[in-house]
């Protein structure tokens, strides 16, 4: 599994998402209070930026802005339709002011 960085610490506010390409990947990462969760910015439904999606701090979820199908920050998989399949999670540490993500 490659590392890569995908950006600085404060790349991305508290409460919000952001796109980042990285080596070919299409990634959405979120900030909620601080901590970084990182996953496919495609939704697994049709092809639409996740990244452009509401997200839900207490649900820890983010809304695909198409169809309105939220997924879980922490496994990828769907909590309501109308997409079914998972996207994708990656595992991501801090490295000073890097956030290092790690690829497939
Ligand atoms: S494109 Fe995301 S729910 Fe349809």
């Amino acid at each position: 599994m490659p590392d890569v960085t995908l950006c600085k610490v404060g790349d991305v506010a508290d409460g919000a998402a952001r796109r980042f390409d990285v080596d070919g990947h299409r990634l959405c990462a979120v900030n909620l209070g601080g901590r970084l969760f990182v996953v496919d910015d495609r939704c697994s439904h049709e092809d639409y930026s996740l990244s452009e999606g509401e997200v839900w701090p207490d649900e820890c979820e983010i809304e695909c802005p198409k169809h309105g199908s939220t997924f879980s920050l922490t496994t990828g998989e769907p909590q309501t339709l109308p997409a079914t399949r998972p996207v994708g999670v990656y595992g991501v540490r801090v490295e000073g002011d890097d956030v290092i993500v790690a690829l497939p």
